[in-house]
């Protein structure tokens, strides 16, 4: 297993920012991949042209406050498509922190348990709290772990819901959501001593590209007519019918390591393994991890959603001669704060 560790001093070298919701991976950087944009010669043109106003006006159809309030709402039901995280999550994460499988485990912003699931064998007992029940409801629908009790509620509301101390908490693609300097606090007041918060994420720095990406044992010949997933193609589109492009954060977005640093965990090591680099996605796959984001969420569309799904399906397929692209998320950083 390949892992690297640094603790967060020697990472003041590195100057990739560590903020990882939106920030780093491309799902959420509101850029394609270098290779996507020369694969493919009509980007820039397609990014140019469009009128957007017209399904931006059409869009305003009153939906948009429940998206307000439940940005995942609709979301949830995508969620199975988001990539998953390191194969060596839980492995790793066990080995450097001792888990035994008799402490306990609270996953806050748990989604579907993305992360509550792969780490459920090593606690005795886990807590999935997120705010959102379509994510509860997924998560309890797919759960093989007995063990694992699913929780509505914000990290903000952690303190009110008597859940006990932990031995770990995790936030993973969560704590941008949340009021973040209250919640390390929350997180802090409910570890046990000794306990681990840990900040997980995909990163597109780590080991950086792969160098034949997508290469596996199924696709020997490599990935070169399996081109990476046109993100600028479908902000465009996404532009077009919301009258936004995600787009990268403000230059002001705090790194999260400063955070952890300033707050009263006063540092935390980082980890990083690798991330999957075998993922292929057909393009309906590909409209699937768009649904599955708060920005794309199919409720954001209204009565436009079909005619969306339409257009981003016809300019998926001919941008690809397999009908397949291949999806790099990054690979898996861990932030690990620890309580004295
Ligand atoms: C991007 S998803 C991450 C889900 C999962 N942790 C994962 O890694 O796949 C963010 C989650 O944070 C939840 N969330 C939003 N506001 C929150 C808050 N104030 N406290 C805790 N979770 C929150 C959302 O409902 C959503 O399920």
């Amino acid at each position: 297993m390949s892992q690297s560790i640094r603790n967060s001093d020697q990472n003041e070298f590195n100057p990739d920012p560590s903020c990882p919701s939106r920030r780093t991976t491309p799902l959420h950087r509101g850029w394609a991949p270098r290779e996507a944009t020369a694969n493919l010669a009509d980007v820039r043109l397609l990014r140019v042209r469009r009128p957007r106003i017209l399904h931006a006006v059409r869009n305003q159809s009153g939906a948009d406050a429940g998206v307000a309030d439940r940005p995942f709402r609709t979301a949830a039901r995508h969620y199975k498509a988001r990539p998953p995280y390191s194969a060596d999550l839980g492995r790793a994460l066990s080995e450097h922190l001792g888990w035994d499988g008799s402490g306990r485990l609270l996953d806050v912003g748990s989604g579907p348990g993305t992360i509550a699931s792969e780490l459920a064998p090593a606690f005795a007992e886990v807590i999935a709290l997120d705010p959102e029940p379509e994510m509860l409801a997924e998560g309890k629908a797919g759960c093989r772990h007995s063990h694992v009790r699913w929780v509505e509620g914000r990290a903000e509301d952690i303190p009110l819901l008597g859940l006990g101390s932990f031995q770990a908490i995790t936030l993973a693609q969560s704590l941008h959501r949340t009021d973040r300097e209250m919640t390390l606090q929350i997180v802090h007041n409910s570890l046990k001593p000794g306990g681990a918060l840990l900040l997980i994420h995909h990163a597109l720095r780590g080991f950086g590209m792969p160098e034949r990406p997508g290469f596996t044992a199924e696709f020997p010949a490599g990935p070169a007519r399996i081109p990476p997933i046109p993100y600028e193609v479908i902000w465009d589109s996404i532009e077009g019918y919301l009258g936004f492009t995600p787009s990268p954060p403000a230059p002001d977005e705090e790194r999260y390591m400063a955070l952890l640093r300033r707050s009263v965990f006063a540092g935390c090591e980082e980890l990083i393994l690798p991330g999957r680099r075998d993922i292929i996605r057909t393009p309906e796959s590909v409209l699937e991890l768009l649904f599955s984001t708060s920005f794309a969420a199919p409720e954001r569309f209204g009565p436009n959603l079909d005619e969306f799904r339409n257009e981003v399906l016809a300019k998926l397929y001919r941008l690809t001669d397999t009908g397949t692209f291949w999806d790099w998320p990054g690979d898996t950083e861990i932030l690990i704060a620890r309580k004295a």
